[in-house]
C-alpha cells in the first residue's frame, strides 16, 4: 500500500507558477521546484460532488491506473507505471500531476465568464440543460474513446459535446431536429475557421445588422446570426436592449473564438472533425455498426418544451412553433398522449443509437425523471428497461445531483450501456 501523502501546493500556487518562474529569487525557485517535485494528481477545486469523484477515480481506473486516494479525498497517489502525456492531455477532474498541470486546467481558464463551465465557446446562447462539459470529457475517457474515433450525440443540443470531443481530437457527428441547435453547435465549434473574415466585416455588421444575410461565408453569416439570437434571448428573458446586447455580445464571442485559438497553439491541440445534421433521430442516416460511442442526453419526457423555451429565436430564424412542434420529442401530441409518444419515439431513438454502434463500445445517457401532477414518472427506468430489450447491458448507472437555485429537479442518472 503507498504512503498516504497530501499536497503541499494548490492550485493558487500553481497559478502563480510563470510569475515565480520569472522573478527567480531564491525562495520562488525553491517553491517551484517544490511543485515541479509534487508527486500523485490532485482534483480540480471545482470538484465538490460525490458523483464527481466517482466519474474521476472511474476515469483513472479506465486509463489502467492503480491508486490510493490520501486522507485530504483531494489527493490521489498513483502505484502503476503511467503514460504522463496522455493523462496530461485527457484527464477531466485533475489540475495536476507530479507537478505537470494537465490540459484541462490550463483550458478552462480561457473563459470570458463568471461561470466555470463555460469556458472558450461553451458559454454562447443561454440554452436550458446543457450537458456539464467536465463530465463529458470524463465520459469520454470512461469510455475509452481514442483520438481519430467517432462519438455521435443524437441530440446535440447546445453542442457541449460537440466542442469536448473537437478539443480532445475525437471526431463528432451531432444530430439534432432544431435549428437553433443545428446553428449553435456549428457556430461553437466553426467560428475559429473564419475568425479574420469575422473581424474584417464585423464594423460593417453591427453598424448594419441587414447585412447578415448577404454575408457570404457561411460560417461567419452563422456567427452573426447567433450572436443576434443571443441577443434575441437576452431582450425577451432578462429585458435587456437588443442592439447593446447584439454588440456585446458579438465582442464577447470574439473574445472566445481568440481564447479558441491561443490555448490550442500553446496546447498544441489537434481538434477533432465536427459534423452537425439538422435531422430526427428516428430517421439516423448513418451506416450500421460506424460509430465508436455514443454521449447524449434526450428530452427528459415532457419536461421542457424545447420549442416554448427558445420560441424567441426560432421565430426570429423564421420557424413556425406549430410546425416545428410535430418532430420534437416530449413535445410532440397533447394531454397524456404526450407520455405515449415520448416512449414509442425514444424507443426508435434508441434502436437507431444501437444499430449505429459498433460492438464492443459504450453509449452514455443522461436522464431524469419527470414530475407529472405531482407524480413522479420514472423516465430513467424506462430508458434502461427499452435498452435492455434492444440488446444493450447497462454497465453502470449514476445518481447526478443538478446544482443550482433555479433547478426544479433534484437529481438526474448517468448511465453507461454496451453493446456486446
Ligand atoms: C436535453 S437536450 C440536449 C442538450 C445537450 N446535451 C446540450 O449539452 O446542450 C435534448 C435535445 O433533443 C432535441 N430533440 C428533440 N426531438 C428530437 C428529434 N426528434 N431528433 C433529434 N433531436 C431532437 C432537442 O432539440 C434538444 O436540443
Amino acid at each position: 500500500m503507498p504512503k498516504t501523502q497530501t499536497n503541499l501546493f494548490g492550485e493558487e500556487d500553481i497559478e502563480n507558477l510563470h510569475t515565480l518562474n520569472k522573478e527567480k529569487n531564491a525562495s520562488n525557485i525553491k517553491k517551484v521546484e517544490a511543485i515541479k517535485s509534487q508527486k500523485g494528481l490532485s482534483l480540480l477545486r471545482n470538484v465538490q460532488f460525490i458523483y464527481e469523484l466517482a466519474l474521476a477515480k472511474k476515469e483513472l481506473i479506465s486509463f489502467g491506473l492503480d491508486f490510493h486516494i490520501a486522507n485530504d479525498f483531494r489527493t490521489f497517489e498513483v502505484s502503476s507505471p503511467q503514460d504522463v502525456n496522455l493523462l496530461k492531455r485527457r484527464l477531466a477532474y485533475f489540475w495536476s500531476m507530479d507537478g505537470i498541470i494537465t490540459d484541462y486546467y490550463q483550458i478552462i481558464k480561457y473563459n470570458q465568464t463568471t461561470s466555470v463551465n463555460q469556458y472558450l465557446t461553451h458559454w454562447i446562447y443561454p440554452y436550458k440543460g446543457k450537458f456539464h462539459p467536465q463530465m463529458i470529457r470524463a465520459l469520454l475517457n470512461i469510455m475509452q474513446v481514442r483520438e481519430g474515433e467517432t462519438i455521435l450525440d443524437p441530440f446535440v443540443g447546445s453542442g457541449t459535446a460537440a466542442l469536448e470531443c473537437q478539443l480532445l481530437g475525437i471526431n463528432f457527428i451531432g444530430i439534432d431536429i432544431s435549428p437553433l441547435c443545428y446553428l449553435l453547435s456549428r457556430v461553437k465549434t466553426e467560428s475559429i475557421d473564419v475568425i479574420e473574415e469575422i473581424e474584417k466585416i464585423k464594423k460593417e455588421i453591427l453598424s448594419n445588422p441587414e447585412k447578415i444575410k448577404n454575408i457570404k461565408n457561411e460560417k461567419a453569416r452563422n456567427f452573426f446570426i447567433i450572436a443576434q439570437m443571443v441577443a434575441h434571448s437576452d431582450s425577451a428573458r432578462r429585458g435587456r436592449n437588443y442592439t447593446f446586447s447584439f454588440h456585446s455580445n458579438t465582442e464577447k464571442m470574439l473574445k472566445s473564438l481568440k481564447d479558441y485559438i491561443e490555448v490550442k497553439n500553446k496546447l498544441n491541440l489537434r481538434l477533432g472533425k465536427v459534423d452537425i445534421v439538422r435531422t430526427d433521430v428516428r430517421n439516423l442516416d448513418l451506416q450500421e455498426e460506424s460509430i465508436d460511442g455514443i454521449v447524449t442526453s434526450p428530452p427528459y419526457s415532457i419536461a421542457l418544451n424545447y420549442v416554448v423555451n427558445d420560441s424567441h429565436s426560432l421565430q426570429a430564424l423564421g420557424y413556425s412553433l406549430k410546425k416545428i412542434s410535430e418532430d420534437f420529442i416530449g413535445v410532440r401530441g397533447s394531454g397524456l398522449n404526450k407520455f405515449k409518444l415520448y416512449d414509442e419515439d425514444m424507443a426508435v431513438a434508441y434502436e437507431q443509437m444501437y444499430r449505429v454502434l459498433k460492438k464492443g463500445k459504450y453509449c452514455a445517457v443522461v436522464i431524469g425523471n419527470v414530475t407529472f401532477q405531482g407524480e413522479e414518472i420514472d423516465t430513467t427506468q424506462i430508458a434502461i428497461d427499452t435498452c435492455l430489450k434492444i440488446g444493450f447491458k447497462l454497465v453502470s448507472k449514476m445518481e447526478k445531483i443538478i446544482y443550482g437555485l433555479y433547478n426544479v429537479m433534484q437529481k438526474e442518472y448517468i448511465l453507461i450501456f454496451k453493446k456486446e
